[in-house]
């Protein structure tokens, strides 16, 4: 049977001048040295027991604080223009805390590699809160201290990781940090994180910053069957994902129905909303798999590791037929393609230049041909999307290094490079010297 995936091996096709390799990480994931800096609300939610699954914290994680510039070494072999990862306000709240990244940044840009900092991936300080509307100012007050310091060296920038994640993961089903269930009552948790991008783009630009994003996690959203409930309740899952977090920015309106919902109600958000459309200069997508999706059935639902309760106005599916990913993720190249040029259909001119900001899979062990058969396929699936049309400027793979991943604990793999977490030896994996390979091929 042909497959969408290609055959692993064969040349990747070529990819314009100037696209952008790189891969991704997030501060809570790796540094560690969590007792030189304030806590987060991530340090305080695995303190609870039964909240993480392996019972772990991120208190030392790949120990990257100390070891970056081992990381840094990796980052150079293998190739990569260009790092993502996470600056964490905690730390930048402790005292030294900005220095580190200022090291970590000079380290890079020693060696060639392009600093692509995100100022928000899920630790919030553990005394703030999304749900209050002050916290999207305060927010912005950071952004301009980090931009003040790494401004010189930093020509690219990320707000925010995945709000819609942080959303309804952290808020509404309570299944990551702060672990609250407010089911749709987490709405002003989505409104205060928008509005705190749209001003931190001001804060940013204040600074001379000219290259800026937002990572947004979207998907395809399949129905289970061309029946109308099934047809609605995968529309309505849509707008939640997709479309609640992409059309703020891009088309300044949230769709239909939602304004009205959100703290202040539809004409209390107005002028909200003409700070969360300040134009960026390109959009960033983390994509991983697409979500099949149907009418609610009554019960509750098993999904990705999770659980949601029975109540929620859909249900979600199983994808059959394709191999699953440790984590039980589907893997679905051609998903790239059709999220992509979808968006373009939709959004037309107002959708900037875009960059897969995230992409990877979790698989154990060293010979990780699963892992290559997943990159390979979305790298060749991405190229579809660029012959397509779409203007897509760049792709990170998620992720570096293994690490925390949230309430997985330690169990799942991400990493192109293992880590041992006792010893904290990292060893590359089959898949960073096949990356490494492709990026070769790309010059
Ligand atoms: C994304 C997160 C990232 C990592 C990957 C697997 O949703 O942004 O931190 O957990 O999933």
């Amino acid at each position: 049977m042909a497959t969408d995936a290609g055959t692993p091996g064969t040349a990747i096709p070529r990819f314009p001048d100037g696209f952008l390799w790189g891969v991704s990480t997030s501060a809570h994931q790796i540094e560690g040295a969590a007792d030189e800096r304030e806590a987060s609300v991530w340090d305080a939610f695995t303190a609870e027991p039964g909240r993480v699954k392996d019972g772990s914290t991120a208190a030392v994680a790949c120990d990257h604080y100390h070891r970056y510039r081992e990381d840094v070494a990796l980052l150079a072999g293998l190739g990569v223009d260009a790092y993502r990862f996470s600056v964490s306000w905690p730390r930048v709240n402790s005292p030294g805390g900005l220095d580190f990244y200022d090291r970590l940044v000079d380290e890079l840009c020693a060696a060639g590699v392009r600093p692509v900092p995100t100022l928000f991936h899920w630790d919030l300080p553990a005394r703030l809160d999304w749900l209050e509307r002050d916290t999207a100012a305060r927010f912005a007050e950071y952004v301009s201290v980090v931009a003040g310091r790494l401004g010189d060296r930093v020509t690219r920038w990320i707000t925010l990781n995945e709000p819609a994640e942080h959303t309804l993961l952290g808020h509404a089903l309570g299944v990551h940090a702060p672990g609250r269930q407010l089911l749709f009552d987490a709405l002003p948790v989505a409104h205060h994180q928008l509005l705190a991008h749209g001003l931190a783009v001001r804060a940013l630009r204040a600074a001379g910053a000219g290259d800026i994003g937002i990572a947004n996690s979207h998907g395809p959203i399949w129905p289970a069957s061309p029946e109308q409930a099934d047809v609605e309740a995968a529309d309505f899952y849509d707008v939640l994902l997709n479309r609640l977090f992409a059309e703020p920015l891009l088309l300044g309106e949230y769709p239909s129905g939602l304004g009205e919902l959100m703290p202040g109600g539809a004409a209390g958000v107005e002028s909200d909303l003409e700070i969360i459309a300040e134009p960026v200069d390109w959009y960033g997508i983390n994509y991983y798999a697409p979500t099949r999706v149907g009418a609610p059935q009554g019960t509750e639902i098993r999904f990705g590791g999770l659980t949601l309760p029975a109540e929620l106005p859909f249900s979600v599916r199983e994808i059959e037929g394709r191999p699953v990913t440790d984590f039980g993720w589907p893997v679905v190249p051609e998903g790239l393609t059709e999220l992509l040029t979808g968006f373009r259909d939709r959004y037309g001119e107002r959708l900037p230049p875009v960059f897969i900001t995230e992409n990877g899979c979790s698989y154990e062990g060293l010979e990780d041909q699963d892992r290559i058969a997943y990159l390979d396929g979305h790298i060749r699936a991405l190229h579809r999307a660029l012959a397509a049309g779409v203007d897509v400027r760049g792709y990170f793979v998620w992720s570096l290094l293994d690490n925390f991943e949230w309430a997985e604990g330690y169990a799942r793999r991400f990493g192109l490079v293992h880590v041992d977490y006792r010893t904290l030896v990292r060893t590359p994996k089959a898949s960073y010297a096949w990356f490494r390979d492709v990026l070769r091929a790309q010059r």
